[in-house]
C-alpha cells in the first residue's frame, strides 16, 4: 500500500481552494494523465509491439513522422474529446485545430498538446515526453477558431509535460509552483515524490546543439565561448555541456538540478523565414510557465516568451530558459549586442 498523495487527489485539494471551481478542470486534467498513462506503456514496450520507426510522412512541420508521433497524437485525442471540457485542440501534429466533434458536448478549455517530444529519440531508446498547455476557450459557446488558441502564455490556466525516462514522471503547474509526481507501474497511479520543485539561480551546465554554432547570432556565440573557455576565459569558472535533444529531458534536468537550455535563432533559420525551432504554443509557453513558476526565467533572447502574442498556431521561437542568472545573462548579452548595432 502507498501512502503518497496522487496526482488526482493533489489536482482535487488544489482545485478546493479556488472559488468557482466546478470540478471541470480537475477532470480535465485527469483525463491528460490517462492519456500520458497510455503513452508510458507504448513507449515502454517499444519494438514488442511494433510502434517504432518511421510512419513514412510528413507533419505540418515538413518533419519525417514516427509511427509514435501518429499513435500518441490519437491517444490524445481519444482521452480528451468525450467528456465535455474540451471546445478544441492543437497539436504539432495536425495541421488545423481539432474542434470537438457535433455529437459530442462542448466545454470551456482548449489544449494544445506536443504528444511525442524528442521523437527523434524514440528508437534509440532515450527520454521522451508529452508536453500540454490549456486555455481558456473565449467566447460564449460557439465552436472556436485557430483564433480562439492564439493567446499569449501568460494567459495558461496550467501546463505540464509527462516525461517517459527511466521513470515516468508527470510535472505540472497550474500557477501555484511546480509540482512532480512519479508513475508507480504497480499500481497505475502517479504520485507526489517532487513537491514544489525549484530552479537554483546558478548553474554551470548549459545544454545547445553546438553542430549549430556557426549559425548563431553573436550574443549566443559570446555566451557559450565564454563557458567554454573555463577558468582561463572571462567567466573564471569551468562548465560542463549537456545535449538530449528532447526538450522534455532538458527541462526536466534544469528543474533537478539547474542548467540552461537554449535552441536559439540562426541564420539557417532567417534563410527559412522561421523564427526558431520549437514551437510555440505547445512547446515554448508550457515550458516557460513551468520554468518561470519554478523561479526561472524564460526568453527568446530578447524578450519574455510569455509576454508573445501569437499569429499563428505552429509559429516558432526562439528558445532561452533556465537559470535566472544565467538566463539573464545572455538577455544582457542580446540587449549590448542589440544597442551596439543601433549606434
Ligand atoms: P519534436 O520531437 O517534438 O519535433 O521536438 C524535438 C525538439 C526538442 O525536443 C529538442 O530540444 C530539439 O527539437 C532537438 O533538435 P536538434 O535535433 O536540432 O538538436
Ligand atoms: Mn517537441
Ligand atoms: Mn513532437
Amino acid at each position: 500500500m502507498h501512502n503518497g498523495t496522487t496526482i488526482t487527489q493533489f489536482i482535487i485539494e488544489e482545485q478546493r481552494h479556488i472559488s468557482g471551481a466546478t470540478g471541470d478542470f480537475t477532470s480535465l486534467l485527469n483525463d491528460i494523465v490517462t492519456a500520458c498513462k497510455v503513452i508510458s506503456n507504448m513507449v515502454n514496450k517499444g519494438e514488442l509491439i511494433g510502434v517504432l520507426g518511421s510512419a513514412g510522412s510528413e507533419n505540418v512541420q515538413g518533419e519525417t513522422q514516427k509511427k509514435l508521433d501518429i499513435l500518441t497524437n490519437e491517444v490524445f485525442i481519444k482521452s480528451n474529446e468525450w467528456a465535455g471540457h474540451l471546445a478544441a485542440m492543437a497539436s504539432e501534429e495536425m495541421e488545423e485545430i481539432y474542434p470537438i466533434p457535433a455529437g459530442k458536448p462542448r466545454g470551456k478549455y482548449l489544449l494544445t498538446f506536443d504528444p511525442l517530444d524528442g521523437s527523434s529519440n524514440i528508437d534509440v531508446n532515450v527520454s521522451v515526453g508529452t508536453i500540454f498547455s490549456i486555455l481558456r476557450c473565449p467566447g460564449s459557446g460557439e465552436a472556436p477558431a485557430e483564433k480562439a488558441f492564439l493567446q499569449a502564455g501568460t494567459a495558461q490556466v496550467a501546463a505540464g509535460y509527462a516525461i517517459y525516462g527511466p521513470s515516468t514522471m508527470m510535472v505540472l503547474t497550474t500557477g501555484h509552483g511546480v509540482n512532480g509526481f512519479t508513475l508507480d507501474q504497480d499500481i497505475g497511479e502517479f504520485i507526489l515524490t517532487h513537491p514544489n520543485m525549484t530552479i537554483p539561480e546558478d548553474t554551470r551546465e548549459f545544454a545547445v546543439n553546438a553542430s549549430n554554432e556557426r549559425f548563431w547570432e553573436l550574443p549566443v556565440q559570446r555566451y557559450v565561448q565564454e563557458c567554454l573557455s573555463g577558468t582561463e576565459g572571462p567567466r573564471g569558472e569551468d562548465f560542463n555541456m549537456r545535449w538530449i535533444a528532447s526538450m522534455v529531458a532538458e527541462v526536466h534536468r534544469i528543474l533537478t538540478r539547474g542548467g540552461i537550455f537554449m535552441y536559439p535563432l540562426d541564420s539557417k533559420m532567417k534563410a527559412k523565414g522561421i523564427g526558431g525551432k520549437l514551437r510555440l504554443l505547445y512547446e515554448g509557453n508550457p515550458m516557460s510557465f513551468i520554468i518561470e513558476q519554478a523561479g526561472g526565467m524564460s526568453i527568446t533572447g530578447r524578450e519574455r516568451i510569455m509576454e508573445i502574442q501569437p499569429e499563428n498556431l505552429h509559429q516558432r521561437v526562439p528558445v532561452v530558459l533556465g537559470s535566472k542568472n544565467e538566463v539573464q545573462r545572455v538577455l544582457d548579452y542580446h540587449r549590448e549586442h542589440d544597442a551596439m548595432d543601433q549606434e
